[in-house]
């Protein structure tokens, strides 16, 4: 399903206006390192960008998954969540697996409900109509109902719910090492295992 260790992958990344910036900018980090990862689609949705003021002191658009980054980055490409026209709107574009990341409980109703009104949803809709590996990192507590059949909705039609819920059985010191952890186990549901990622060693190993 998620092809071999060595397939070069097309990955998106979206980010919505759910809390979990710190999140965002690991995964981004993450996927510029990984040397499997051969193209990165960002796309940062509006309420995002309120978000990452709040939470990371960014402001704007302009830029921002540089500032993210640290530095530029070849293989990233950036997309305004009004371009409906992007590579990833389109079936025909190879997108290896998309990421919402985080996941607002506004993009999960629309990804559930099929709406397809700005990149973000349209590329999750392409996600699984084409059975591409698509992961909702909803974030939002408590849950309400239609929450809860939204996600059931997402994950009929094909979505991997992976709330933002962090471990805490690897001791993590701090919150980067907690969304370190978060972003490891992302993905290698996806296919890219992280050198270095914390795996449980149980008594009898
Ligand atoms: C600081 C801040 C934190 C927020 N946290 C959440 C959250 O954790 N989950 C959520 O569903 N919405 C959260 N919201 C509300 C969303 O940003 C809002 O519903 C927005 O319409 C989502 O739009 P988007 O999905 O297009 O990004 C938050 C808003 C702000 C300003």
């Amino acid at each position: 399903m998620h092809g071999t260790e060595s397939t070069p992958r097309n990955i998106t990344l979206a980010v919505t206006g759910a809390s979990g910036s710190l999140y965002a900018a690991e995964m981004l980090r993450s996927l510029a390192a990984d040397d499997r990862v051969s193209r990165i689609h960002f796309v940062a949705s509006e309420n995002s960008l309120r978000v990452f003021a709040e939470e990371l002191n960014l402001s704007g658009r302009n830029n921002l998954a540089e500032k993210l980054l640290g530095s530029p980055c070849a293989k990233l490409r950036v997309h305004a969540p009004s371009d409906i026209g992007a590579s990833i709107a389109s079936g025909s574009y190879p997108v290896s697996a998309m990421l919402v990341l985080p996941c607002s409980m506004g993009t999960l109703a629309s990804i559930a409900n099929g709406l397809a009104s700005n990149l973000i949803h349209r590329a999750a809709d392409v996600c699984l109509k084409e059975r591409h590996p698509l992961v909702l990192c909803v974030r939002e507590t408590p849950f309400n109902r239609i929450h809860l059949r939204n996600m059931q909705l997402a994950a009929d039609a094909g979505a991997t719910i992976f709330p933002t819920i962090p471990t805490l059985y690897n001791q993590p010191q701090t919150t980067p090492q907690m969304a370190q952890q978060f972003v490891h186990r992302v993905l290698a549901h996806i296919g890219l295992a992280q050198p270095g990622a914390y795996q449980w060693q149980a008594d009898e190993d």
